[in-house]
């Protein structure tokens, strides 16, 4: 008891003397405001993790990969990765391609094309839009998707 009375005393006068410092002087919240906008918070949160984007990088199994799928890799990691990730595993500017969302049935082959030829607006996730990349030639492509069926089948995406 004398302790905290001590401390007290030793932390009155600094608290005065610290401009703005204390900030007891504010309007006092109720507790339970607080909470509400706590949870409101963490809601928004789980709201924007399930529908954009925060998915970082995922850890991606790179099995032994048919000469086709090699050729892709080789294409993916000039062109793509830049955005995509190594091994499309997600990146700083591009979503991870292996992943149940690009799964075959989501998105066909036809969708890799398209992206390729004509870029891609934002919609899935929050990295903006995804530039069309006209240096990728059509058997390039093959490759690419190749690579990434690949991927996807060895990371238990189908
Ligand atoms: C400048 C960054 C960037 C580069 C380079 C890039 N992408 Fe993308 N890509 C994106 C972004 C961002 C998205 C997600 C758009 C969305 O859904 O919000 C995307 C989406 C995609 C999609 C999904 C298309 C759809 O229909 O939703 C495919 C497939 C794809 N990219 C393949 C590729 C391939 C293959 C390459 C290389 C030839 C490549 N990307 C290069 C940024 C990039």
């Amino acid at each position: 008891m004398p302790a905290s009375k001590r401390r007290r005393k030793t932390k009155d006068p600094s608290g005065v003397g610290l401009p703005g410092g204390g900030g007891g002087g504010g309007a006092k919240r109720s507790p339970a405001l607080i909470l509400v906008a706590l949870a409101a918070a963490l809601g928004a949160g789980a709201f924007l993790m399930l529908q954009t984007t925060d998915v970082k990088t995922i850890n991606v199994h790179v099995p032994s990969l048919t000469a086709k799928a090699t050729a892709g890799q080789k294409v993916f990691n000039a062109t793509c990765a830049e955005c995509h990730g190594d091994n499309a595993a997600g990146g700083p500017a591009g979503p991870p391609l292996i992943t149940s969302t690009y799964h075959p049935g989501h998105h066909a082959d036809g969708a890799f094309r398209r992206a390729v030829a004509l870029g891609v607006p934002q919609h899935h996730w929050k990295f903006g839009n995804m530039p069309p990349q006209p240096k990728v030639s059509g058997a390039e492509i093959d490759a690419l998707i190749a690579f990434i069926r690949e991927l996807q089948k060895a990371n238990g995406i189908y």
